[in-house]
């Protein structure tokens, strides 16, 4: 763990010109520094950098930032890797904090499993390359199979002792503990000894005995875990046998080879899928390095999101037959839904990807890639058949098919181009397909917030997410609420009028403004008191929370920061240690002048000259605020009155109702006096 002083003392250091300077030539211009964007394809500069503000922005792609996210956006760091980058940058020493005493047993627990992963992998390619049963049978295996040394060499390819305690012993004899050896699976412990306190040789065997073995990787390189091969193909024993689950091995969030993908796949920009260890390697050794596999189990969200650190694409490939497509399918469903793109190919005749790339040259299978990935969903609709475009009922059930997946899909410019093409090409019209999509959604939407059961205002569920709210342009200018989708659109709204009022906070928190009030002796003064005061002492009299919980973060931490009597300004959220705050501040003050536009057209937020007036513009977004969480306050007052026929609570929620009408009338009058026109 990076302790927080020292990730406030990176964030101050790192300069973003700086940052920014390593990979971007920069000019200056005006304040700002120009530059050719790293993040799309242009020829004349519209990335900016603020060295004041301490943000870079892209005109052209939209995306924003401070320096920990324009590192871990180039290098597709995670926060913690970009903050160590920069803390080498800027000699900065990372005390690690203190770890507990169990803390510090889990990771040296971690770190024992690895050291002795490194070592069975060391061992096992010596077993392969340097003794006679290695080169005879292991490396006779893997060449007539078809791989070539380098790339046996690259996978660290290896083979297994043919002894059943050959592992086990040649381990506890260089020091190993035979604990370790249990856990990490490399030996087992047959259930007859489970209470052995001394375990020995005696008590163990290998688990990988007779195998040819693939190291599984982690991103960076580490040896988590194991897959071995039987040499043969007898069916009396299963054909691969893998690491079993332990603090190192996680199955569902490993992916295998993506440690050799990782920098092709952002090269390239998308991520090919397949099934096995093999397939892995026969791509590599056709050219292809972009290539990851689940290894058998089916695709996880932790694996998705493993990739997507690294692209947005994904071309499954499976085998032609049914079972492959089978198996496929829930995995398109998870890719989708996690905003992906995917695309599919099919392989001929039960071949996967390393049979068929024996078969034919590099550049044939190039090519038969190339010429044979389509995009799932259209592809999945121009599959329908005669027969079922003649029958209705097969037409109907080959359509909700299609609806399903494109209402899997989370942004809503997609789902419409999906729509149309689809409707062309099945033939349906674009409204019944759109309608349809758009039931499942709300249909889905209104299972989730049942589930939550949570009450409406504190729902909304944008967890930060610090990876990609950068470059989410959805946060930063919410899509056009579906007509339909009510409940949605008022979130969006909400959220929209709480961040116009979080930006006033940030851009004039220390101005002041005269208020009047009543002295003691009950005579009408005024006084001056800071922006950032009024604003908070409004909502806390209302006893108001954001409905957004990363407003009303950013909201309380500005009020704890006034307690202590200091008045943060923009550069002290953008720099902030959570980076769910540094993201909303990045956005609110990237965004300012566009968002102001945006909201006023859509939400009906005058900030016309709002620097002019400051008080007026804080009192009326203020009052729009407290007007529209009122109206929905009533609203569901008034729906809670429909189920109920409990006489004394529905004359309880009638008078409820009158006494928040009479707020919202005094409100609405205070928003009439400030409407300048
Ligand atoms: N697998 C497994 N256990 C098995 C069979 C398969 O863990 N008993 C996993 C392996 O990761 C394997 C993948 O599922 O790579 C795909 O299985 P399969 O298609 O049967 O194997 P291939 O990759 O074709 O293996 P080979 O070419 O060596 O026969
Ligand atoms: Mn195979």
């Amino acid at each position: 763990m990076i302790p927080k002083d020292t990730i406030e003392q990176i964030l101050y250091y790192a300069r973003i010109d700086e940052v920014v300077g390593d990979f971007v030539p920069l000019k200056k211009r005006g304040s700002n520094m120009w530059g050719n964007c790293p993040f799309h394809n242009e020829k004349s500069p519209s990335f900016s950098v603020s060295p004041t503000k301490g943000i870079y922005k892209c005109f052209g792609c939209g995306k924003a930032g401070n320096s920990v996210n324009f590192v871990m956006e180039i290098d597709k760091k995670t926060y913690p890797e970009a903050l160590r980058y920069l803390a080498a940058k800027y000699n900065i020493h990372i005390e690690e904090r203190e770890v507990t005493p169990e803390e510090l047993v889990a990771q040296s627990e971690k770190e024992s499993l690895r050291i002795l992963n490194t070592f069975a992998n060391k061992t096992f390619q010596h077993q392969l390359w340097e003794t006679d049963e290695g080169k005879s049978i292991g490396l006779g295996y893997f060449r007539q199979r078809g791989f070539r040394d380098d790339i046996i060499k690259k996978f660290e390819l290896g083979l297994s002792f043919d002894d059943r305690k050959g592992f086990t012993k040649e381990a506890l004899k260089k020091g190993y503990k035979a604990e370790y050896l249990v856990k990490s699976g490399l030996s087992i412990r047959p259930e007859r000894h489970e209470n052995v306190t001394e375990l020995t040789a005696e008590h163990l065997f290998d688990r990988f005995a007779g195998r040819v073995m693939f190291p599984i990787h982690g991103v960076s390189g580490d040896v988590l875990g194991f897959g071995g091969r039987i040499l043969g193909n007898t069916k009396e024993v299963a054909k691969y046998l893998n690491s079993p689950q332990s603090d190192i091995y996680d199955k569902s969030k490993i992916l295998y080879g993506l440690y050799y993908a990782k920098k092709s796949i952002q090269q390239e920009d998308f991520c090919f899928l397949v099934e096995g260890y093999t397939d892995v390697i026969a791509m590599h050794q056709a050219g292809i390095e972009n290539v990851v596999a689940s290894s058998g189990t089916s695709l996880t969200i932790e694996q998705i999101k493993l990739i997507q650190r690294f692209t947005n694409n994904i071309t499954i490939l499976y085998d032609g037959d049914a079972a492959g497509q089978k198996a496929s399918e829930r995995g398109t469903s998870l890719i989708l839904e996690e905003g992906m793109n995917v695309r599919v190919l099919l392989f001929p005749d039960n071949d996967d990807p390393d049979s068929f790339s024996k078969k034919v040259s590099p550049e044939e299978l190039k090519d038969f890639i190339k010429n044979n990935s389509h995009d799932f969903i259209t592809y999945s609709a121009s599959r329908i058949s005669d027969e079922a475009k003649r029958d209705p009922i097969k037409k109907t059930e080959f359509i909700r098919h299609i609806i399903d997946n494109i209402a899997l899909i989370p942004d809503s410019i997609s789902r419409n181009v999906y729509i149309k093409e689809c409707s062309r090409i099945v033939d349906l019209d674009e409204q019944v397909l759109s309608l349809e999509v758009n039931k499942i959604r709300i249909d889905k939407e209104t299972r989730k917030q049942k589930d939550k059961n949570k009450p409406f205002n504190q729902q909304q569920n944008q967890t930060p997410n610090v990876q990609n709210e950068s470059s989410s342009p959805a946060l930063i200018n919410p899509e056009p609420p579906e007509v339909v989708d009510e409940r949605q659109a008022t979130l969006d709204m909400f959220d929209a009028i709480e961040r116009n009022i979080s930006r006033l906070l940030l851009k004039y928190g220390n101005n002041l403004m005269d208020i009047e009030h009543y002295t003691q002796e009950g005579e009408l003064a005024t006084m001056q008191i800071s922006v950032s005061e009024y604003i908070l002492f409004e909502l806390f009299h209302d006893e108001l929370n954001f409905v957004n919980p990363i407003n009303q973060l950013l909201l309380d931490e500005f009020v704890h920061q006034l307690k202590d009597d200091r008045i943060p300004n923009e550069g002290y959220f953008v720099h902030h240690v959570n980076p769910a705050v540094s993201q909303l501040a990045i956005q609110l003050t990237a965004e300012d002048h566009n968002l102001s536009e945006n909201w006023a057209e859509k939400y009906g937020i005058l900030i016309e000259m709002e620097g002019m007036n400051i008080k007026k513009t804080v009192e009326q977004a203020l009052y729009i605020y407290k007007d529209k969480r009122l109206q929905g306050m009533i609203h569901e007052l008034k729906e809670s009155l429909k189920d109920n026929d409990n006489f004394d609570d529905v004359m309880m929620t009638l008078s409820e109702i009158k006494k928040y009408e009479s707020f919202k009338a005094r409100v609405n009058q205070l928003l009439g006096r400030t409407i300048v026109r």
